[in-house]
């Protein structure tokens, strides 16, 4: 028994087969256990002298069994700490790093500049109801601009009222005139300074327009502010987002039912080599509309046109981005093509 037990001992591999070996000797059915039982059925003497023989034999197997699992827990070990090593002189692998999409980089950098010049962001809902989307703005139910703008209707609300997808950042023009703090600060003899970048949709696509594309409103109402101002803001700004100091720009009037008068921005650019260049040169390129805000708007928005005015503007922000970052579709700015993200995205 005794050189079974202790063959069987050294001879496990791992732990689980030691324990096996110890159920095997000392288990309940185990061959010294057995031994053990029959010492009752001996007379005393006897009893007493295969009583201590058998308990030597215990102390030997246990002793063998400890000494055995001692070195296969430690060698378990060793085999862990091998194949768990690290090797702290690999270099490391690069980490896959998030980045601002072109819009929301444009965006802020949009914001950044507004910014400097006084005005706060604002917003308003992307699904807007047809009051604010064109009434308030002085475009009536039956009035051709409405025609205008390709415009995506959606059911109108349970109450009736008719929705649409907004077809341009202006709802908030009347939107922020109608808020009571804001009317407040304006009879405070304080002014309203807003740019509104956000959402906007029109039922058009092809390689310069998209369903849903994005713009940059801008509001200025208090009691002084007039058509000098207006030039002079986008001047700055058009200058300052193009990094371009001489930026030629050309403001041409045009027609919005929102503003009177109105004038669209074009600024400077010229073409070599089929690439676009900003900044003087034989070329323009329209960039965004503007104007003196209407007294009808103003007076939809509950304020008083013999005592308010200001100026409102609105800018295509994919189409700014394209011209300053010489991005040619428009359409691969909602592709999500990691690749082209990567190559024109920026680090957070
Ligand atoms: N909302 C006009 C558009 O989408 C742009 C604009 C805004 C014009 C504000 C004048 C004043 O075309």
């Amino acid at each position: 028994i005794r050189s079974e037990a202790l063959d069987a001992v050294q001879a496990a591999a791992d732990l689980g087969a030691l324990e096996a070996a110890r159920v095997a000797v000392l288990g309940k059915k185990g061959s010294v256990t057995g031994l053990m039982k029959t010492l009752g059925g001996l007379a005393p003497e006897q009893r007493k002298e295969f009583g201590a023989r058998v308990n030597q034999l215990k102390g030997e197997i246990e002793a063998a069994l400890d000494a055995r699992k001692g070195s296969l827990s430690a060698s378990a070990l060793e085999a862990r700490l091998a194949s768990e090593k690290i090797d702290v002189t690999l270099p490391a692998r690069p980490a896959a790093e998030g980045s601002l999409h072109p819009i929301g980089q444009v965006m802020d950098e949009v914001g950044a500049i507004f910014g400097e010049m006084g005005f706060t962001w604002a917003d308003g809902p992307d699904i807007e109801d047809d009051w604010h989307n064109f009434t308030a703005l002085n475009i009536p139910p039956d009035h051709p601009a409405r025609q205008m703008q390709d415009t995506f209707y959606l059911p109108p609300r349970a109450d009736g009222t008719p929705m649409v997808l907004r077809t341009h950042t202006s709802p908030v023009q009347a939107r922020t005139m109608l808020n009571k703090d804001v009317q407040k600060r304006l009879a405070d003899g304080g002014s309203l300074r807003i740019i509104v970048p956000g959402r906007t949709f029109r039922i058009d696509s092809d390689a310069t327009h998209t369903p849903m594309f994005h713009q940059v409103e801008g509001l200025v109402i208090d009691r002084t502010t007039h058509m000098g101002h207006l030039k002079g803001c986008l001047v700055d700004f058009c200058r300052a987002f193009f990094e371009v100091d001489d930026l030629p720009l050309r403001f041409r009037p045009s027609y919005f039912p929102f503003t009177e008068p109105s004038a669209e921005v074009d600024i400077g650019c010229s073409w070599k080599d089929g690439e676009l260049k900003i900044g003087a040169g034989d070329s323009w390129l329209e960039i965004l509309g503007s104007g003196m805000v209407h007294p009808n708007v103003i007076a939809n928005c509950g304020l008083d046109p013999a005592v308010y005015q200001g100026f409102a503007f609105g800018m295509g922000i994919d189409r700014i981005a394209m011209l300053k970052y010489g991005i040619p579709d428009l359409r691969a700015f909602f592709d999500a093509d990691l690749r082209w993200l990567r190559h024109y995205g920026f680090s957070a």
